[in-house]
């Protein structure tokens, strides 16, 4: 990944090739600020300033102006803001984006980004939260200029030019709050940059074997322990979820343990579950052709918990947490399970494989039945689980449903201030008869009204006695149009929000163990 750090040197002095300020809309403040931020670009400024007018570049939201000082050999790239009434930290992190991707436009290496004098920022509601600051412009620039450039041989267009980003401490901020900031975003970064590799590799990379390689490097690498049961492990537990779905292909399934004790006494002990489809041809009945290589990134929910377990450790958190990954291929060999199969699970509950294309929740419920035994405080599970939730809500928001309103609540506030926004949906008992089977105890699919609500009812059937939060993520997972810092692709959704859930629960207003 690339390297980020915060530090306190003039603008004019630190070491870039690209120094990117970012300005204000109001013009008034802005020439105050200006002048008051003592950057050592005065110079540059006065002698631009007859021509910098506000045709020229008035600082709207991510407008940009490159300048080229003799003074310094760096390019100087101005950033609006925006005005300041509307600036937010989501609006930090698209500036950031926008300063990093035009840098990557001019092939930089290096990019210092001047963080916002506190005064710039006075009207708004974190002028004084630096820390908050820093993360938002790491993450902004970092997240944005995400590239899977593994399979591309030429060097050149193999990777981004961007190798460090620095963010640099104006007057007014605290350098050690920014430094804190900018160390936690690296964390969570990097996390998400392990999500991106892991569901954006092609399935001939990441089968159910591989997948759990990974996952036992990453833990040697952050700090957590990996266990990884095999086909007769998963035998031996009676999972017959996954075993059912794995019939079909020729690469037996893993389910992978993952587990994080914290040095001092736990908090509560927090399960999470990622839905591990390496591949979803949809089985015997099988999705049409156009598009479905996307499939390979059903185990977004996976990767997403894998790379969330990975900042534990770094961030010394305070709970006990375990990682349940069940592996799996959906495919349509001899031995494939049919429409009609009936399946006995780990908790002894039988499923009517309805439509085998539903396999998601037939792995998953075996995964929470199995969380039962930890005897957790919370269990949250993250997956590509439904088209419908794509049809819902689109690519904005993540579909949460669950049997907990303040866990609900807190992962609610968690992607506010992350930005990986989670929506509510509700399980009322009336959507229950769709899924009701004739021979079996439940159906797994409930046709199309309510998709994803059904299949978070599907759920509810296996989960043990805890607070459960179920996160459809099958339209903010996979994403085929860019955003600002997020390309398309594999988003790694979920992982920011995670870190951010687990960071901050036991200080929040809905925490209980
Ligand atoms: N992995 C898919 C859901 C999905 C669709 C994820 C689009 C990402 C983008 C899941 O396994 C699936 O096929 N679900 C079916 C369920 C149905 C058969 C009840 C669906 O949504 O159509
Ligand atoms: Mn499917
Ligand atoms: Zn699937």
């Amino acid at each position: 990944m690339i390297a980020l750090s915060a530090e306190r040197v003039p603008l004019a002095k630190a070491k870039a090739d690209v120094i990117a300020v970012l300005v204000v809309e109001n013009a008034e403040t802005d020439a105050e600020a200006f002048r008051r931020q003592r950057t050592g670009l005065e110079r540059i400024f006065e002698s631009v300033k007859p021509g910098l007018n506000a045709e020229v570049f008035a600082g709207r939201f991510q407008e940009t102006l490159t300048l080229f000082p003799t003074e310094t050999n760096a390019k100087l790239l101005l950033v609006g803001l925006g005005r300041s009434e509307k600036l937010t930290m989501e609006r930090l992190r698209r500036v950031a984006a926008t300063a990093a991707k035009t840098a990557v436009g001019m092939k930089a290496k290096t990019l210092a980004i001047a963080s916002p004098d506190a005064r710039m920022l006075s009207n708004t509601t974190f002028a004084d939260d630096s820390e908050a600051i820093g993360a938002a412009l790491a993450e902004g620039a970092v997240l944005s200029v995400y590239k899977f450039g593994k399979y591309i041989t030429d060097a050149e267009k193999r990777n981004t030019s961007l190798r460090r980003v620095h963010i640099v401490c104006s007057d007014g901020a605290s350098l050690a709050a920014l430094q804190r900031g900018t160390e936690r975003a690296r964390v969570v970064c990097e996390a998400t940059y392990l999500a991106r590799d892991l569901a954006n590799a092609p399935p001939n990379e990441i089968y159910p074997a591989t997948l759990a390689q990974r996952a036992k490097a990453t833990g040697r690498r952050f700090g957590f322990s990996v266990k990884v049961l095999d086909e007769q492990g998963i035998r031996k537990a009676k999972m017959g979820g996954v075993l059912a779905v794995a019939k079909g292909s020729e690469q037996p399934p893993r389910f992978i343990i993952m587990e994080y004790r914290p040095r001092r006494r736990r908090r509560t002990r927090i399960v999470l579950v990622g839905k591990g489809v390496t591949f979803d041809a949809g089985g015997i009945s099988i999705k049409p052709a156009g598009g479905m290589s996307e499939m390979k990134m059903d185990m977004a929910g996976a990767a997403a918990v894998i790379a969330a377990m990975s900042v534990a450790a770094p961030w010394k958190l305070p709970h006990h947490i375990i990682g349940l990954v069940p592996a799996v291929e959906n495919l349509l060999g001899g031995a494939a399970m049919k429409p009609g199969d009936v399946i006995t699970h780990l908790n002894g509950k039988t499923s009517e494989v309805d439509n085998t294309d539903a396999e998601g929740r037939l792995i998953l419920a075996d995964a929470l039945a199995f969380a039962a035994r930890y005897e957790p405080d919370v269990v949250i599970d993250l997956a590509t689980l439904t088209g419908h939730v794509v049809v819902g809500l689109g690519h904005h928001a993540t579909g949460m449903m669950g049997n907990d309103q303040e866990v609900m609540d807190a992962l609610r506030e968690a992607g506010e201030r992350t930005y990986e926004r989670v929506w509510h949906l509700p399980m009322f008992e009336e959507y229950e008869k769709q899924i009701k089977s004739d021979i079996a105890d439940v159906k797994n699919s409930g046709g199309r009204p309510a998709g994803a609500i059904t299949a978070a009812l599907f759920l509810k059937r296996f989960i043990g006695r805890y607070r459960w939060v179920h996160l459809d993520i099958a339209g903010t997972a996979i994403l085929n149009e860019s955003l600002d810092y997020i390309p398309k692709g594999a988003s790694g959704v979920g992982v920011r929000l995670l870190a951010e859930f687990l960071r901050t629960w036991e200080h929040s207003e809905h925490f209980r163990s």
